[in-house]
């Protein structure tokens, strides 16, 4: 198992469209590998959601861990590793909030982004069946940013006020009050 490298904004895979993954492989080795390493790397680099383009592979699938301790989002519930293969978001309610997000692919940089709020994801699970959750708040927003990587597209891209798009310590010292 591996822990691989994340690439950085500018890297040509991350603005490209990944490809449904085939569900035949679910459970062969080679998925079985991706899996591992998407999780150590998550771990390793002490993220909370890694998606297979950001480590250059285009396929349609994303890891998240929320550990309740976690980061500098506040106090958070934990969710369990959990691996969403060919995810769907659908909006249930409109209403948006925002949140100061990061990540890996853009990293030393935060931004504020409104997102909806209640949402629910359909997917397939790491066993190939499928499943399906609604999520709100924070989590809400992980699940949106994290499929995001999947259609190309990065947190940056939604930031409508550019005055907040920050470095990590200037946000720690102008806008994290
Ligand atoms: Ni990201």
């Amino acid at each position: 198992m591996t822990v691989r490298t994340v690439i950085r904004m500018g890297h040509p895979t991350l603005r490209r469209q990944a490809e449904p993954y085939p569900l035949e492989l679910i459970g062969s080795d080679d998925f079985n590998e991706l899996i591992e390493d998407m999780r150590e790397t998550l771990d390793a680099t002490g993220g909370i959601g890694l998606a297979a383009p950001q480590i250059d592979v285009g396929f349609r699938i994303a890891v998240i861990e929320i550990e309740q301790t976690a980061t500098r989002y506040g106090e958070i519930e934990h969710t369990p590793f959990n691996v969403y293969i060919n995810p769907e978001i659908t909006v249930l309610e409109d209403e948006a909030a925002g949140y100061w997000e990061g990540c890996l692919s853009v990293p030393g940089m935060m931004g504020y982004v409104e997102r909806p709020q209640h949402i629910r994801v359909d997917y397939i699970d790491r066993d190939g069946n499928p499943a399906a959750l609604e999520a709100h708040g924070f989590l809400a927003t992980v699940f949106q940013h994290e499929f995001d990587h999947l259609d190309g597209i990065l947190y940056v891209d939604r930031i409508e006020d550019m005055s907040r798009f920050s470095y990590e310590e200037e946000f720690v010292q102008f806008h994290s009050g």
